[in-house]
């Protein structure tokens, strides 16, 4: 952390607290001119968090991609913020990143919106959707794990990228694309990959012009299916939308479904595509686990049912463990609304907030040899997660806790029950994935393996 230290301003609180409230102004500094922390935050974030937490504590503040922002480590703060109990920290924190494309999906919703729109979204995810869900998407999973070509430089994180698109296609919309499967995707990905882009304008030819573009032919694709889709009775995500009510029977407009399709998508997509990434290197590099896992699914049948899920309990386990050592989620973004404080700090209104569940993941402070990949701490005679409510917050928590929880849970034992069945795969003795942390932490190489069919 000494590069740049010397064009680094010295320490300032971010703002005074007013007389007389008992509260600390938020250390921290600018970091460097123009860029603050934006590069080192996006280059090596947990080494970045440790170096905050030790110099200024678990509250303090940084510029980064153009704001000011309050960097909140540990699980107390984590909670504090995402508990939210008097309401000051609202989801505009998102928005700034991501707003342009996707507008109006549930996660940047406030407040008394939130709720409305999170009570119907909820019908789609009962434990008999979720079952209707698993019957649809095994085939499709069964057949794209056959495809994969075993290879010596097998790149795990591309194939599983297209493997689970294939399969949001299939479960989450439901319509045969023909043609427009290309068109569709690529759209997709051109609205994923603009939020973190650093060039925030739509300057033709960059991301965030495709990104832009990319929302407007999603918003055709989802608008031309709907009446469709009104009128079905499928088993979809996209149907189950538009007929889902909340108790007190309350539907989704057009747009509603149009918008929470094309957040879903994204939401479920990138998430469990690095939950995958991080369970099969994890896999390959602990081949001892990778046969108990093994054992475990070819006990259980190959078509699963919902209930045959819970007899999967070291696939739980690694589940959990490398959710821990890499979290799909890294950053969860808030901006206040109102002055308030965190841990005995004053946050003015309009700042940037932000909480980082994988730093906790990584902190000794909590988690016994925090970095040493050990499922076993999370079954029954040990659960060091206990430690603290927020120590393991992959999905989350408060009101916008992931509604996709189970559902992203359910399609990577899916997902594995198939791999295990059909592959063997390993990595060089010695080799360490790197992670690209430019937006949602993504192996920068890929992630290739060497794959064996079975
Ligand atoms: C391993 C997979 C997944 C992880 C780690 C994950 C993580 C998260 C996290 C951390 C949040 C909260 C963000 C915040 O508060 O700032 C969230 C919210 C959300 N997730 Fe997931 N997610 C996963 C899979 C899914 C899936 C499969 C779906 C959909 C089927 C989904 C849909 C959503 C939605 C709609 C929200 C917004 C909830 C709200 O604001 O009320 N996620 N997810």
């Amino acid at each position: 952390m000494r590069a740049g230290a010397l064009l680094r301003p010295p320490p300032a609180v971010l703002a005074e607290p007013p007389a007389g409230s008992g509260l600390a102004g938020v250390p921290g500094d600018r970091g460097l001119p123009l860029i603050g922390y934006s590069v080192q935050i996006q280059r090596e974030a947990l080494a970045f968090g440790r170096w905050r937490y030790d110099t200024y504590g678990p509250v303090s503040w940084g510029s980064m991609f153009g704001v000011r922002l309050v960097g909140v480590l540990g699980p107390d703060g984590t909670e504090a913020v995402l508990v939210n109990r008097d309401k000051a920290f609202s989801q505009a924190g998102w928005s700034y990143f991501i707003g342009p494309f996707f507008r109006r999906g549930l996660m940047l919703l406030d407040f008394t919106e939130h709720h409305y729109h999170r009570r119907i979204m909820q019908d789609a995810f009962t434990r008999d959707r979720l079952a209707g869900y698993l019957d649809a998407m095994q085939p499709g999973l069964a057949a794209g794990v056959k495809a994969w070509e075993p290879a010596e430089g097998f790149s795990w994180y591309d194939a599983m990228k297209h493997l689970l698109l294939r399969n949001a296609t299939d479960v989450f919309v439901g319509v045969e694309l023909g043609d427009r499967q290309q068109r569709i995707f690529q759209a997709f990905l051109d609205t994923v990959r603009a939020g973190l882009s650093v060039v925030r304008k739509p300057v033709p030819g960059g991301r965030w012009a495709a990104g832009l573009r990319g929302r407007r032919v999603l918003e055709e694709f989802f608008s031309g299916e709907l009446p469709a889709k009104r009128a079905s009775r499928d088993a979809d995500l996209f149907s189950v939308l538009c007929r889902a009510r909340s108790e007190d029977g309350e539907q989704f407009s057009d747009a509603d479904v149009v918008n929470h399709m094309i957040f879903l998508l994204m939401a479920a997509h990138d998430t469990t595509t690095i939950a995958m990434a991080s369970i099969g290197y994890q896999l390959a590099r602990h081949p001892d686990w990778q046969e108990r896992l093994r054992a475990e699914v070819l006990a259980a049948p190959e078509q699963l049912s919902y209930a045959d899920l819970d007899a999967l309990p070291s696939v739980d386990l690694v589940t959990k463990e490398s959710l821990r050592l890499l979290s799909p989620v890294h950053v969860m973004p808030r901006k206040a609304v109102k002055d308030t404080e965190v841990l005995g700090h004053h946050i003015p209104a309009g700042t940037f907030v932000n909480v980082s569940p994988w730093f906790n993941h990584t902190m000794g402070e909590y988690w016994p040899d925090p970095l040493r990949f050990d499922p076993e701490r999370f079954a029954e005679h040990r659960r060091e997660d206990k430690v603290h409510r927020y120590a393991w917050a992959p999905f989350g928590g408060g009101v916008h806790k992931c509604i996709g929880m189970s559902f992203g849970t359910m399609q990577i034992k899916a997902t594995l029950n198939q791999l295990l069945r059909q592959y063997r795969w390993s990595v060089p003795a010695g080799y360490e994935m790197p992670v690209d942390t430019r937006a949602l932490p993504v192996p920068a190489d890929k992630l290739p393996v060497r794959l064996e069919r079975l």
